[in-house]
């Protein structure tokens, strides 16, 4: 069944704000596994679960034409309101019930989306709408960040891990497949010509202010803010304190890295 989890409007904001786009190590491999290939020159590529239009932009910088498509009208209304492409267009529907032709589509990407869907529909669309030589990237980034700055990268991420050990406790279900790697998606695909790397590493410049606003937006901290709004204000009031007095700074605009590792599933559907 699918399941929605970034219906309302005050969450795609800070989605929108603070979500950041596949880096570049992610971007390179899965350029590269196209190259590799040989697939179809992607005439059109569908960003499925696209949120506010973090991967859906990096598409566009490659590809001629970019449908990104999300369950939630509130997702993609941030998308329209802050994509300027020409070769970009959106579309609210599910994962499960693309509208698109059949054999119309060169590459079918979902980034940090495919774990809320239901698996077996979306793999048997995700067949229906790709063309015999596309092919399919669904990437997520783990939940095994760490922080970096100076000397004390150590430090930010044990609070880190501290805080996503309270935020766990209110993980949906589905993130299990995060937690596995996407083992189970991977083995979903129904191609044969297939691969699941787990070894992406890259290194996303942020500030302070974006960590705790990157917390906000994650589905964990949105469940708690419904249980329990003050218990969640001050979980992220006393991060951004401990975070700035370890870094020895007092603006949240201070930079600091977040290193991150993705995990992504390619597949190649044969001519
Ligand atoms: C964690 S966000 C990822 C957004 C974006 N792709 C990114 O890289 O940040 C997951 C997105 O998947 C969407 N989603 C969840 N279930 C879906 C479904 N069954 N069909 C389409 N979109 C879905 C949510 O609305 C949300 O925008």
């Amino acid at each position: 069944m699918a399941t929605q989890m970034f219906e309302g409007r005050g969450h795609a904001a800070v989605y929108q704000k603070y979500r950041f786009a596949p880096g570049e190590e992610l971007q390179r491999a899965i350029l590269t596994y196209l190259k590799e290939k040989g697939a179809n020159p992607p005439e059109l590529v569908v960003d499925v679960g696209c949120g506010s239009g973090q991967g859906t932009h990096f598409l566009a910088e490659h590809f001629k034409k970019v449908v990104g498509t999300d369950i939630s009208e509130a997702q993609i209304q941030e998308a329209r309101d802050t994509s300027s492409s020409p070769n970009v267009s959106y579309l609210v529907c599910p994962a499960e019930e693309l509208p698109f032709e059949d054999a119309s589509v060169d590459l079918l990407a979902a980034f940090t989306a495919a774990h809320w869907f239901d698996i077996e529909k979306f793999m048997r669309e995700a067949n229906r709408v790709i063309k015999p030589g596309g092919c399919v990237a669904i990437s997520t980034y783990t939940l095994d960040m760490s922080l970096h700055y100076g000397n004390c990268s150590e430090k930010l991420t044990k609070i880190y891990k501290e805080v996503w050990d309270v935020l766990s406790k209110h993980s949906h279900s589905k993130v299990k497949h995060v937690l596995e790697n996407y083992k189970e998606i991977f083995e979903a695909l129904p191609f044969s010509d297939k691969k699941r790397i787990t070894d992406i590493y890259d290194k996303i410049p942020m500030t302070v202010a974006g960590v705790v606003g990157y917390l906000e937006s994650v589905s964990q901290y949105q469940v708690l803010l419904k249980n329990d709004p003050e218990a969640a204000k001050s979980l992220l009031q006393d991060t951004e304190k401990r975070i700035l007095e370890t870094m020895g700074v007092s603006s949240r605009e201070t930079p600091l890295e977040f290193w991150v590792r993705h995990v992504c599933v390619l597949g190649y559907k044969g001519l």
